[in-house]
């Protein structure tokens, strides 16, 4: 089958397309064929070696990477009694997914409700569900709190902003352009702030009257932390959850207390979707906001399996206004 396998850590155009093995479905497995891989900053780290250390998400090379796709079951392994084969299904955080088939363990396959189109349920596993946890678990928003989304036009940005607005939350944001402004305008934020144009931590504190936020989603990473931390109201939770402008290595105890005893964390998606009942929880939660009309999700751009590199140069040049998908040819 065909599948984008990389050999080295490096640039995009270590995503080359290679002929590799169909995976044969273990016990407890379904194979997938896969209609739609997600295109994820997660795999920029792991093709860029950035993850080359990480125990949760392992890189050993050669590796086919992709960890979020939606398709159709084609074969059952032993012992799986809930699935059939024709079904469609989607997963995320399993490496592999840009290729025609994956083998999946059962526990980690979310049925795709029948009014839900394949691209849309691919969008809505790793991003969507990244979204729900920081917004229902890392910090439960409750109606009458803030909170500051970084790069709020952006996939999880754009769904976190209306997942925020759902649970009654004021919501902030900063991007980069008056175009981006009106994509998270329009998915509900209540003050976008250009940080090209303005200091964000300044406008932030003039728009809360020096109190700040009650939480910070921070996905941004290495440019903005210092001043995210500062963001947050006396005793509030700062969410490290990205590296997209850079790796944060280091945060000194003392700038928290500093802050305001601010709490932070650094969180994993794998363990907010650590068993079956929570990764079905949380995609069915996004489903049904779905069907409600309370959600909506952007598809930025579909690219061919074969052209992965200009999708990883797309998400690392801060393009993205939405998903970016790529299409696996039956
Ligand atoms: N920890 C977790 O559980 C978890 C799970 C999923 C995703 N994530 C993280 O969430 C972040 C967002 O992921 P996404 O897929 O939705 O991407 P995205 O938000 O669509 O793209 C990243 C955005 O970050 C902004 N940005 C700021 N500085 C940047 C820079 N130097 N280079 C590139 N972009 C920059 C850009 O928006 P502006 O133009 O508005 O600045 C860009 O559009 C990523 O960092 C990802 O690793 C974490």
């Amino acid at each position: 089958m065909k599948a984008i396998n990389v050999h080295a850590f490096g640039g995009p155009e270590t995503c080359i397309i290679d002929d590799v093995e169909i995976p044969e479905p273990a016990a407890g497995e379904a194979r997938v064929k896969v209609a739609f891989a997600g295109v994820n900053f997660i795999d920029v780290y792991m093709r860029n070696g950035t993850y080359a250390r990480s125990h949760t998400y392992k890189t050993p090379l050669p590796m086919v990477i992709g960890m979020e796709a939606s398709g159709t079951v084609d074969a059952i392994g032993e012992g799986v009694t809930d699935l059939r084969v024709g079904q469609r299904v989607a997963f995320c955080l399993l490496r592999g997914s840009y290729a025609e088939f994956v083998a999946v363990p059962a526990w980690k396959l979310v049925p795709v409700p029948d009014d839900v189109p394949l691209e849309i349920a691919a969008a809505l596993m790793l991003q969507g569900c990244t979204a729900h946890y920081l917004s229902h678990s890392a910090f439960p928003l409750q109606k009458g709190q803030s909170c500051l989304v970084h790069a709020g036009a952006g996939g999880v940005g754009q769904l976190l902003i209306q997942l925020a607005k759902n649970l009654g939350a004021t919501v902030f944001t900063t991007v980069s352009t008056q175009e981006k402004v009106e994509i998270a305008r329009n998915r509900g934020a209540d003050h976008c702030i250009l940080y090209r144009d303005v200091d964000f931590r300044e406008e932030l504190m003039k728009l809360t009257s020096g109190k700040g936020v009650d939480v910070v989603y921070d996905s941004v990473g290495k440019t903005t932390i210092m001043s995210s931390i500062r963001c947050v109201r006396r005793r509030g939770l700062c969410v490290l959850f990205g590296a997209s402008s850079g790796v944060v290595d280091a945060i000194e105890p003392l700038s928290l207390a500093e802050a305001g005893s601010v709490f932070f964390t650094r969180p994993h998606l794998a363990d907010y979707m650590a068993t079956a009942d929570e990764i079905r929880g949380r995609a069915g939660d996004l489903f049904r906001l779905m069907k409600e009309k309370l959600l909506s999700v952007a598809i930025d751009t579909v690219f061919p399996l074969a052209d992965a590199a200009s999708a990883h140069r797309y998400i690392e040049g801060g393009k993205t206004r939405g998903k970016l998908l790529l299409k696996i040819e039956p």
